[in-house]
């Protein structure tokens, strides 16, 4: 239950963000994987995340890969699965939604998911920094394909070159797409509003992000059950859910604002 104070907060907060919304020339939006949450995708911190339980230095490092492949695909084959289920939630739609009010030369959505939950709910300008889980790559030849919906082998082979695939993702100590990531670090640089929804803000180089758009003076906006080292003096913080609270601002922004 909220607390009245805290529904008051949330409330100034909202027509804040939907005023800088509003009036933002250009948006820029990062998100990550708390914004897959209400889909019923686990984050990687915190109790019940990935990342408990499980060493990152075990699945998600080119180390580890070439360690175990086996191990490493069976993390992922249990990722792959479980995306198979999963639908966009209200904040993955409500955001595809202000794509389309702002237009794509004013808007453009980064994140770190893999899931592909963006592009499923209509967002067309997405920038996925860490790759996408629904493709393969050739570790022999470099061959990227889109394997979505199917039970890949154990440990599946290229069939071109047969040498050992793997997920299309970044894993630790590797460098992310150079493409992809200049496409978002000239996104911050240009925006003047930057939106930043469910991530921890701890893993470089997409947290700088977020220090680019206070750099170059955007507003800054958190949406995020807690607070986060982006929570910095000035940030407007909105706490809850992202399946909620997008949706909710989405509305403030298309209304007139409120006098007074
Ligand atoms: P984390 O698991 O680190 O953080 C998820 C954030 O989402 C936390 O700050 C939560 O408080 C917040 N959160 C959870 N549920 C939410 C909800 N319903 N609404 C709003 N916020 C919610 O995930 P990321 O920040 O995405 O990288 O992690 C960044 C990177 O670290 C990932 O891309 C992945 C991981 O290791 C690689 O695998 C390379």
């Amino acid at each position: 239950m909220h607390h009245p104070v805290d529904t008051a907060e949330l409330d100034a907060g909202l027509e804040r963000a939907a005023g800088l919304l509003r009036a933002a020339e250009r948006l820029a939006v990062l998100t990550g994987a708390g914004v897959s949450a209400e889909s019923g995708l686990a984050t990687f911190r915190g109790a019940g995340g990935l990342w408990e339980g499980q060493r990152v230095e075990d699945v998600a490092t080119p180390r580890a890969f070439r360690r175990d492949p086996a191990l490493v695909w069976r993390f992922y084959h249990a990722r792959r699965a479980a995306l198979a289920s999963v639908r966009p939630n209200p904040g993955h739609l409500a955001l595809a939604e202000l794509e389309r009010r702002l237009g794509p030369e004013h808007f453009t959505l980064i994140t770190q998911n893999v899931d592909g939950l963006h592009r499923a709910a209509g967002s067309e300008h997405v920038l996925e920094l860490h790759g996408n889980l629904r493709r393969v790559r050739c570790t022999g030849c470099g061959h990227v394909e889109e394997r979505p919906d199917e039970d890949l082998p154990d440990l599946p082979h290229c069939d071109d070159c047969r040498g050992m695939l793997r997920p299309d993702i970044v894993w630790f100590h590797e460098v992310l797409p150079e493409d992809v990531w200049e496409a978002a670090a000239l996104a911050t640089a240009q925006c003047d509003c930057f939106l930043v929804v469910g991530t921890s803000a701890v893993v470089y180089p997409a947290a700088g992000l977020i220090d680019a758009a206070r750099a170059v003076g955007a507003a800054v906006i958190e949406i995020n059950l807690e607070a986060t080292p982006a929570t910095l003096p000035g940030t407007v913080a909105l706490r809850g859910k992202s399946g909620e609270i997008l949706p909710r601002l989405l509305e403030l922004v298309e209304q007139p604002p409120s006098p007074g």
